[in-house]
């Protein structure tokens, strides 16, 4: 039987501006996310369909420790190739894959899955997988689709479909007029073909002596090539995309606030795929409700109380009576006596002082949807001010006892003198 593989789209340094402060310490695509790098889960996901032997990811990240660390871990615990390949420059969405397309055609895989690297979700690849099995002739692309509502869909690329055969007859990347309710989850299995089809639009690029223009209005040269634009409607002119849906959980990881909305939902997961995972109620312990995430280094005093929806890394320290909610609290953070943490990200090494409350605004109107695309704020609304988001302190942030920190940014290193409400802090 031949092979099957994955290619997961990470991006680079220039992408993921949304995601700061938090990315100026790690590469977005390895912010975890439920105690777990974001691609981790997609590794995960990808390492229960059989047959898949490799996972390239693509990006134009510099390869750094934490990127090779990261390799090294999830080759070994899933047993599975994993290999990390580098683009010169973003080269888009397909001009990666095309670059790359050597490496993906060795060993002559069947069909290779692409998953964008900030996208989460319940992915069913392996029911994808046979759908596509089912319907392609062997020249097609199957992507994943879902259901949004007529605002939401505008945010995303909405396709056209034919419900008989499923194929998608029209296609456009984030319309500026409404299209339609169905829109792209950015997870795609291919036949090796869909390779000639990119090849076509490259061409088509250099012979018109093309310069477009990328999603963010940036020029993109000919070697830049995008799926979701160039790509798809071609495809669909030419009935060689297929859509496959899903009704289980998915969003865009695009913001730190969605990063919170996407720990709840992979906590809730884990009570299907890793119960293990989740703490457990225990005399002589910390008090514990809903789902909640903790690495076994992390020292939790037995009178704090924590969750529903929280994160706790390595070698946190969580001292005696202190309230965390909806957060996610990164390695070696200190939490400080009877502090509290509310819809908020605290950053590697920073330290909470005692009876300090950092808090912020949940931005996701209805927590308890099981499905939503939620989309990321912008930083400002039209008079100037900072829209009300979750708070992030970044990574070596000392913030000093008894003090507010409410909905506002802090970057990193930096040592807070008083309380702060609705600021970014420099
Ligand atoms: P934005 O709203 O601008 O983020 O657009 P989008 O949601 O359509 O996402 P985009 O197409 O920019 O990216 C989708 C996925 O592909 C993300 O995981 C990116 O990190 C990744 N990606 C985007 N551009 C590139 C690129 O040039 N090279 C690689 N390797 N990956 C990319």
């Amino acid at each position: 039987m031949r092979p099957l593989k994955a290619i997961i789209l990470i991006g680079g340094r220039q992408k993921g501006t949304r995601f700061r402060p938090l990315s100026l310490e790690l590469p977005k695509p390895l912010f975890p996310v439920a105690g777990f790098p974001m691609i981790y889960h997609h590794i995960e996901a990808c390492s229960k369909v059989p047959g898949l032997r490799e996972i390239l990811l693509i990006g134009n990240y510099q390869p750094s420790e934490s990127i090779r660390q990261f390799i090294n871990n999830t080759q070994r615990e899933f047993k599975i190739q994993v290999r990390y390949l580098q683009e010169y420059t973003g080269l888009g969405t397909a001009g990666g894959i095309y670059h790359f397309r050597d490496q993906i055609l060795a060993g002559n895989p069947e069909a290779f899955f692409v998953l964008n690297g900030d996208i989460c979700g319940d992915l069913p690849l392996a029911e994808m997988y046979s759908f596509h099995v089912e319907r392609s002739d062997g020249s097609q692309m199957t992507l994943l689709g879902a259901e949004a509502t007529m605002q939401e869909s505008l945010n995303y690329g909405c396709l056209v479909e034919n419900a008989a055969t499923h194929h998608v007859v029209h296609y456009v990347e984030k319309p500026s007029t409404f299209v339609s309710t169905k829109i792209n989850c950015g997870a795609y299995i291919c036949s090796p073909a869909i390779l000639r089809d990119i090849a076509a639009v490259r061409r088509h690029h250099q012979d018109e002596n093309f310069s477009g223009v990328n999603g963010d209005g940036s020029l993109r040269s000919i070697e830049s090539i995008s799926l979701e634009r160039d790509v798809f409607p071609e495809l669909a002119s030419l009935d060689k995309l297929l859509v496959f849906y899903t009704e289980g959980f998915w969003s865009q990881i695009k913001s730190p606030g969605s990063t919170l909305y996407a720990n709840r939902h992979y906590l809730k997961l884990y009570h299907k795929t890793h119960p293990n995972r989740l703490v457990k109620n225990g005399d002589g312990q910390a008090t514990i409700i809903g789902d909640v995430y903790i690495h076994p280094t992390a020292e939790v005093h037995p009178s704090a109380t924590i969750g529903p929806n929280v994160s706790i890394a390595q070698g946190v320290t969580v001292s005696p009576g202190v309230r965390i909610r909806e957060s996610i609290i990164l390695d070696n953070a200190t939490l400080q006596d009877h502090c509290c943490i509310l819809y908020s990200i605290v950053g590697w090494n920073s330290v909470v002082g005692p009876w300090s409350r950092v808090e912020g605004t949940p931005c996701d109107p209805n927590p308890n949807k099981p499905f939503a695309k939620l989309q990321s704020m912008p930083l400002f609304n039209n008079a100037g001010k900072l829209n009300p988001s979750i708070t992030i302190l970044g990574s070596d942030v000392q913030v000093p006892g008894e003090v507010i920190v409410l909905n506002s940014i802090v970057l990193p290193h930096k040592d807070l003198a008083g309380s702060f409400r609705n600021q970014i802090i420099l």
